[in-house]
């Protein structure tokens, strides 16, 4: 099969070089003249393990290339995916889809031969509809059928995730189109993965309420986590007393400081968009976005009473930045809005994160990065994890002990134990252990 990607950010390149990885003859196209340039040269834009790797091999393989020319790509290809971005629109959450509709218009004007174009991109329902419509607008002569099939890769798994997923959701109503993409999928049928067929609509739909529920699922085990702190209980066990259940599932039940990144906080603001103007309003959704909201600053003022009510002049060591590990994607990263109130609060903020600085630098100002963890603490009054890097679960506590000036130590992931590191002297904070009566 030949693929054209239009869209070479995340989800554009990881799935094109899935794709060229499976045999297809793929190539992805971005508008971003220096970043395709970048490729080229075998540069990589976005911090994702094993992609480099795999980026090389199928360029070197000859399936793999890249180019800024969307005309010449998608009059050769069978298949096209959009795989633009689809940002929160400024001032209303509305997923932004000014891009998805200039690439509908664009291939329209190229498309040669039966055509398969599938928006990959997140996008609301109807949306493919839509695109249906411009391309049949502006070249009522294009044979083409409109397939939607939404992607469901993590960051700092998403290879891992292409090629062994959970599932595979293709919404189309087009017989041919089912072929082609059957084919485009073939070795993953081969492996099982199931592959559900529905309609284009539902297969929208499926996007966002998987992600919505995920990001409720968290935001619930994080009120749990409140409470646990305010009984006495501890939500880790709490966790893993209700995620045995089968029927609840053990994954996404961590508490922490709230979730981030490129997709929950946009998609559940756009599902409640959606509901809303369809005069259905999810109320579970909205609930979520607000109580994520807040969370984030709260766990600032965790960190205000870890040192006791006061940071005015304070030194704070942040370790981990990014919205989780092994990416450096900072988008809606709790850190931001935990050095900000910490700031606001008059405190003075070092920090570290092994991929994220460089992304760090361009959102939050007067940070002064560190090279490692521990010369981020180096005379602070308190250290906070915000991040779960591995490197962060194994810190020489001893050494941490005689860097700092107040032995504090904030775990907003709870990656330690706490009688390991009160061992060591210091004080520790986590998110979901209450102290029990005979402890306080
Ligand atoms: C998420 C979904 O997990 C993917 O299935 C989906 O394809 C993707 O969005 C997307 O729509 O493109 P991602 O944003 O990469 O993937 O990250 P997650 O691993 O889902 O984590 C999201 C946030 O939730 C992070 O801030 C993470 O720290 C937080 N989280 C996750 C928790 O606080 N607790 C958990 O138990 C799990």
């Amino acid at each position: 099969m030949r693929i054209m990607m239009i869209g070479s950010g995340y989800v554009g390149l990881v799935s094109g070089v899935c794709f060229a990885d499976f045999g297809h003859d793929v190539t992805c196209m971005d508008k971003d003249e220096g970043k395709i340039a970048a490729l080229k040269a075998g540069e990589i834009p976005i911090y994702e393990p094993g992609l480099a790797a795999l980026v090389q091999d199928n360029v070197k393989a000859g399936r793999l290339s890249f180019t800024t020319d969307l005309k010449a790509g998608v009059a050769e290809a069978d298949v096209v995916f959009i795989a633009v971005g689809t940002p929160s629109r400024r001032g209303d959450g509305h997923a932004d889809l000014s891009y998805v509709h200039a690439a509908a218009r664009e291939i329209a004007q190229a498309v040669t031969g039966f055509t398969v174009v599938v928006t990959k991109s997140t996008v609301p329902v109807g949306t493919g509809d839509e695109v249906e419509r411009i391309i049949r607008e502006t070249n009522p002569d294009a044979d083409i059928a409109v397939v939607s099939n939404p992607e469901f890769l993590r960051e700092g798994a998403a290879i891992e995730d292409f090629k062994r997923p959970d599932r595979i959701v293709l919404g189309l109503d087009d017989e041919r189109a089912r072929e082609v993409m059957s084919e485009v999928y073939r070795p993953l049928y081969l492996n099982q993965a199931p592959i559900l067929f529905t309609s284009r609509r539902t297969s929208e739909l499926i996007k966002y309420a998987a992600n919505a529920f995920l990001a409720m699922k968290i935001t619930y085990i994080n009120e749990i986590a409140d409470l646990c702190e305010k009984v006495g209980a501890n939500v880790q066990e709490v966790a893993r007393g209700i995620g045995l259940d089968g029927r609840i599932g053990s994954k996404f039940l961590h508490a922490g400081p709230g979730y981030g990144g490129s997709c929950f906080p946009k998609d559940t603001l756009a599902l409640v968009k959606t509901a809303q103007d369809h005069d259905s309003p999810m109320r579970l959704i909205e609930a979520t976005v607000a109580i994520n909201d807040n969370r984030k600053r709260a766990m600032a003022r965790k960190v205000i009473s870890a040192l006791n009510g006061d940071v005015r002049d304070k030194r704070i060591a942040i370790l981990g930045l990014t919205f989780k590990p092994n990416t450096d994607d900072m988008r809606d990263s709790p850190a931001i809005s935990i050095i900000q109130a910490l700031q606001d609060h008059g405190a003075r903020i070092s920090a570290y994160d092994p991929e994220g600085m460089e992304n760090a630098r361009k959102v939050i100002d007067n940070v002064t990065y560190a090279e490692g963890p521990y010369e981020a603490a180096e005379g602070v009054d308190a250290v906070v994890i915000v991040t779960e890097w591995n490197q962060f679960r194994a810190l020489d506590l001893g050494r941490l002990k005689t860097l700092v000036r107040r032995p504090v130590l904030v775990d907003l992931r709870n990656i330690y134990r706490r009688d390991e590191v009160t061992r060591h002297g210091f004080s520790y904070t986590n998110v979901g252990q209450g102290a029990a009566p005979s402890e306080s």
